[in-house]
């Protein structure tokens, strides 16, 4: 009988059969078991394609996954396997308490597991809001089974009374108008109808887009198909073609760690900067480069930085929206721009060579995607800081800063948390100026706030009453990709592994030196002694997922990942 013999084939269903002491008997219970959901002997001897499935009535970015889903199984059968979707968790930004950050490795690990315990010979991962894609880059980078990406794509942006709207810069715009009483209350609940009013993910180059785009530059995602909308009849099409692309991954197999390499990490970081993509992103790629043992070096973005020019004129920076960044090319065409800083011998899950790929001239539209000769700033998004106030660096996106703000030497205006800074940002009696610089420490990764996007420090109330509408800030967590400011961020060591941002005081002086790259405290050593020697490390979590974050978790510079799950552990 088939697949009763003492050495069955460990492809398909026969891949990593139960540990019932018995192989052939743990094959025979997989199928029958099996065919107790209707499938016939002839579709269970195909080559079996996992589907990661995250979609969840908690995620609107995900609203489309089940029809993905089903044109990803079109694509598979079609190519002749067999498909077989399975959950995961599911992360959406808004949904999720503390953040969607504190879980991203929960998901990697779950991805990463049902992938490498379940019978599979590859996947299509389908993700999309923030920290869905980077999960299951981390997973498919570890669990090296052949795998395609497929993202849910961007939303549309909403005609709204002469203008457009979309999630999130839109949504930060005008609640900072709201704040500083130039909008009322009933436009604001106006507004709340019109930010988000399709499928898909947030319509900007936040953190989701740039993931898209940043999977594309990998060669993760299939060259055009990152940025199709969500809603795109092509969206389906692009499902279709990672099924059957995936079924192509068996017979000629790709691993991811022949596609995510030191090379294409180098590429993904130059399309991040080309981009003046999110912040979010470095973090993300440090992390997934982090599980092939690849470490991003933060002097070497700076000098990436310095010779990849801001070319893509999109919100939160510019002014497109994600639909007009695909109209206008997408990343063929972006990639086409840059190509000659570009490793073009890195291969994508078609087993093409980026050159290859890049052998014509790509069709582009320069009101979003500018000339090199013609950027919308000649050197990249973001650069990296490193001094006194910031050992291992810290980052701030430039092309979201207000240029007059970059040289700063002023005094420390401190909120020791998140629940300090709520409860003291709009006080009337605060005494803070303009040209103070606002410094929020103990929200990095290590603390239960779970290093929320909370760098987007809100402007006192009484200063953006006055009209004051951006001013150093800092801290050791994150900005959304969608927020705008003169921001440093991902302060490391973060004050809650005793770095040096646990000892600035309000009164300290700090100097921000973006021409310099640099970002120190201005107090003498011996106080800083003083202080360190008082300073009390925060308390373990007692149970549960967050203490495993607390033992297990690395600074940004090292992408926040679980010490553990990375290369080598
Ligand atoms: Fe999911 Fe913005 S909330 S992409």
């Amino acid at each position: 009988m088939r697949g009763m013999t003492n050495t069955p084939p460990k492809t398909g269903l026969a891949r990593n059969t139960a540990n019932y002491g018995d192989r052939d008997f743990a094959l025979y219970l997989r199928r029958s078991f099996a065919k107790s959901m209707g499938y016939s002997q002839t579709m269970l001897d195909k080559p079996v394609v996992g589907i990661v499935d995250t979609g969840s009535d908690y995620n609107n970015c995900h609203r489309t996954v089940p029809e993905l889903i089903e044109a990803v199984k079109r694509g598979v059968l079609a190519a002749g396997g067999l498909p077989m979707a399975f959950p995961t968790v599911s992360l959406c930004e808004p949904s999720l308490f503390p953040t969607s950050m504190h879980y991203r490795n929960l998901a990697a690990i779950d991805t990463e597991a049902m992938l490498t315990a379940q019978p599979m010979d590859a996947a299509v991962l389908v993700g999309g809001c923030d920290k869905t894609v980077p999960a299951q880059l981390m997973a498919a980078a570890s669990a090296d089974i052949p795998a395609v990406q497929l993202v849910t794509g961007p939303m549309l942006a909403t005609p709204f009374q002469g203008e457009r709207l979309s999630a999130c810069t839109d949504c930060r715009r005008y609640w900072a108008m709201y704040r500083a009483g130039t909008v009322s209350g009933e436009r604001i609940a106006q507004i709340e109808g019109r930010l988000a009013t399709t499928a898909g993910t947030c319509g900007v180059m936040g953190t989701a887009s740039t993931m898209a785009c940043i999977a594309e530059a990998l060669g993760m995602i299939p060259l055009g198909h990152g940025s199709i909308p969500a809603v795109h009849a092509d969206r389906l099409r692009a499902a279709e073609e990672a099924g059957a692309l995936a079924v192509r991954l068996i017979t000629n197999p790709i691993k991811p760690s022949q596609i995510i390499t030191a090379k294409s990490v180098e590429n993904a970081l130059r399309v991040l900067l080309a981009l003046g993509g999110s912040t979010n992103a470095l973090i993300h790629l440090t992390a997934i480069a982090g599980r092939i043992g690849v470490k991003i070096d933060l002097e070497r973005l700076n000098m990436l930085s310095d010779t990849t020019p801001v070319i893509v004129d999109l919100k939160p920076t510019g002014e497109g929206y994600m639909e007009d960044f695909h109209s206008a090319g997408g990343m063929p065409a972006l990639l086409w721009e840059l190509r000659d800083l570009l490793h073009l011998d890195c291969i994508d899950v078609t087993g093409t060579t980026l050159g290859e790929r890049l052998s014509e001239p790509q069709f582009v539209d320069r009101r979003y995607i500018r000339a090199r000769a013609e950027p919308v700033s000649p050197v990249g998004g973001i650069v990296s800081l490193f001094g006194s106030l910031a050992p291992r660096g810290a980052i701030l996106k430039r092309s979201a800063a207000t240029p007059s703000l970059f040289e700063k030497e002023a005094r420390a205006m401190v909120f020791d948390g998140l629940e300090d800074l709520a409860n003291r940002i709009d006080d009337p009696d605060m005494d803070v100026t303009a040209d103070d610089i606002l410094v929020l420490k103990n929200a990095g990764s290590l603390t239960p706030a779970g290093m929320p996007e909370a760098g987007y420090l809100p402007i006192p109330r009484k200063l953006a009453l006055a009209g004051v509408k951006d001013m150093v800030r800092m801290s050791d967590c994150r900005m959304s990709g969608t927020a705008f400011g003169t921001i440093v961020l991902h302060i490391t060591p973060e004050a809650a592994a005793g770095g040096p941002l646990a000892l600035v005081e309000t009164g300290d002086i700090i100097r921000l030196s973006i021409k310099n790259r640099s970002l120190d405290l201005l107090v003498d050593e011996a106080v800083l002694a003083t202080r360190r020697a008082a300073w009390v490390p925060p308390e373990k979590p007692k149970r549960g997922w967050d203490r495993i974050i607390h033992e297990q978790v690395l600074q940004a510079d090292e992408g926040c990942d679980l010490a553990l799950m990375r290369q080598g552990g």
